[in-house]
């Protein structure tokens, strides 16, 4: 019997059942954040931004760029890894906090919903996008995040799948698997900061407690379904407020409640635009939270997502037990199937394999538009989805509007939106939003040299009309070297697929 993909799969991750209210979060109650509020955004903008519009009007875009030639004066461009800054009443080590909010599509950002997020963009760093590495699932893209390698590196190749040298199947909801740390390669940055001497903080991101050498966060908090976006707050910031030498200077945190919601009603709905105001709340308080601390120049924050989302109420289904397809007796002849809404297909013999490869070839589908037929030879070159045993050698991959099924389970359990699809499409790109030292210095950098009249300095970057600086789409798998840059700890850096010296530029 062939594994189908389960009902549960079909539901996406973390499974968000009927009773699932996003409204009834006490979060929201307790929350007191004032959009408008003038002392947490200073008028002194304001005045520049009204200034800065007169000189457009009359002397056009360089004098917007001369008026601010004005060298940085505020961020300390030496605040490594290693010095320790007094936030006026506490000595503080350079820290980073870098929280997912899943399914955060990139273009979420500009539906008006987002109010807090774009101003701290505004205050720090925004890019276009942030491009997830194939397979656009929640597991393979956090653990790129986490080690900066694509997915035939890190060994997650999708959220389920069999190993054939273990001969064991990884299923992320499954702990016995997925806290299995034989799965998972690649060192996590939480690895290279135990490396590096430093304290590590882990609220529920996805991936092992443990990884293969025995390493571990210094405080984990394990994944649990439906904890209200205060406690993981609350959780934050105490950790920051932690002594000295125990206070974690990597802290990640994981938001899964805008992936259920775009998963249960699609990207389009009203329940994915509140979740979305909800996660904006968060990120406000949050960055509020550190404000009334002093750490603004201090702490990092880099808010990021692991994928996006499409609308799937009305897809074209593709029917693999038909005969156009694999064929009742192709399907019997499948051993072991990973992945979703991809197919990766494992048959009971290299005979059939090979014969039912040449029948999917050469199937005259009338939606052959559809979907695409890969074996590791063929598959795109620019996913880096190809070379370890863990691929299956046969892969379906559908495109956006289709969906692979049989006749048997048809749309049954089927979401309104997923994800999965190839990282080229806009709608699985992620997010990048930053704030902290970090933003601040590489703003500061791009403006001077933009003052110097030097624009080839400045290619990747955009300044919109509402002074917010926005960096080109970047893979995610750069994420990794962000961090150990940031932390000072590139010398215990592992190898990863980032591109050396990507962000020395903003350094
Ligand atoms: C920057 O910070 C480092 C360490 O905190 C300090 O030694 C240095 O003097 C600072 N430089 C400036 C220009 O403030
Ligand atoms: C806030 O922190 C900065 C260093 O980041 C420090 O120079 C300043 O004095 C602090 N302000 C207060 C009010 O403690
Ligand atoms: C959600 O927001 C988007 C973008 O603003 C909008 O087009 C859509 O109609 C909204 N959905 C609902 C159900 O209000
Ligand atoms: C500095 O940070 C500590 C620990 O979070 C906090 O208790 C203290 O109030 C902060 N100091 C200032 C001046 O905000
Ligand atoms: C091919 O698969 C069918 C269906 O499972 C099976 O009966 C048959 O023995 C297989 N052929 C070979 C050569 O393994
Ligand atoms: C990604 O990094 C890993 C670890 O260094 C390496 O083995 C692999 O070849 C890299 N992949 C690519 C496409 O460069
Ligand atoms: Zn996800």
């Amino acid at each position: 019997m062939s594994k189908r993909g389960s009902f549960e799969e079909r539901e996406g991750l973390l499974t968000a059942s009927d009773q699932y209210d996003p409204f009834d979060d006490p979060f929201d109650k307790e929350l007191t954040i004032q959009p408008d509020d003038e002392d947490a955004w200073p008028r002194s903008k304001i005045v520049k931004t009204a200034t800065g519009f007169i000189f457009l009007l009359i002397f056009g875009a360089f004098a917007r760029v001369l008026l601010r030639s004005t060298p940085p004066s505020h961020p300390n461009l030496s605040f490594n890894g290693d010095y320790i800054r007094s936030n006026g009443t506490h000595d503080f080590r350079r820290t980073v906090l870098i929280v997912s909010i899943d399914g955060l599509r990139a273009d979420y950002l500009d539906r008006g919903l987002t109010p807090h997020l774009l101003e701290i963009s505004k205050r720090g760093l925004r890019a276009k996008s942030m491009v997830p590495i194939f397979p656009t699932l929640t597991f393979p893209n956090h653990w790129a995040l986490m080690t900066g390698l694509h997915a035939e590196s890190h060994g997650i190749i999708a959220n389920n799948f069999w190993d054939p040298q273990s001969e064991l199947e990884f299923h992320y909801n499954q702990i016995s698997s997925a806290w299995n740390p034989d799965f998972w390669l690649g060192d996590p940055m939480w690895e290279t900061a135990n490396k590096a001497g430093i304290i590590t903080a882990n609220l529920m991101w996805p991936g092992p407690p443990r990884t293969k050498s025995g390493s571990s966060p210094s405080y984990f908090v394990p994944w649990k379904d439906k904890v209200p976006l205060s406690v993981k707050l609350h959780q934050l910031l105490t950790w920051i407020d932690l002594s000295f030498n125990e206070r974690p200077q990597l802290l990640m945190a994981y938001e899964p409640s805008l992936d259920q919601a775009g998963h249960l009603t699609g990207p389009m709905s009203l329940l994915v635009n509140k979740t979305l105001a909800q996660v904006d709340l968060f990120a406000a308080a949050l960055h509020d939270s550190l404000a009334d601390r002093n750490l603004t120049d201090i702490v990092d924050v880099v808010f990021v997502s692991d994928h996006g989302m499409t609308d799937t109420s009305h897809p074209t289904l593709i029917y693999v037990d038909d005969d156009d397809m694999l064929g009742e007796q192709g399907l019997n002849a499948v051993v072991h199937e990973d992945g979703w809404p991809a197919m990766g297909l494992r048959f009971n013999s290299i005979q059939n394999e090979s014969y039912y490869l040449e029948k999917l070839l050469t199937s005259k589908h009338p939606h052959s538009e559809g979907f695409n037929v890969y074996t590791k030879e063929t598959m795109p070159p620019r996913w880096h989805f190809a070379h370890h045993d863990r691929i299956s050698p046969v892969w379906i991959v559908p495109k956006i509007g289709y969906a692979l099924t049989t006749r048997k389970e048809g749309d049954v359990g089927m979401n309104k939106g997923n994800h999965g699809y190839d990282n080229s499409e806009h709608s699985m790109h992620a997010m990048f939003v930053a704030h902290g030292p970090f933003s601040a210095v590489v703003k500061d950098l791009h403006r001077s040299s933009f003052a110097a009249w030097l624009p080839w300095k400045n290619k990747g970057w955009h300044s919109t009309s509402d002074d917010t600086y926005v960096m080109d789409s970047f893979p995610n798998v750069e994420i990794y070297g962000l961090v150990a840059k940031l932390l000072g700890m590139e010398n215990h850096a592992s190898h990863n697929n980032g591109t050396k010296g990507f962000w020395d530029k903003y350094f």
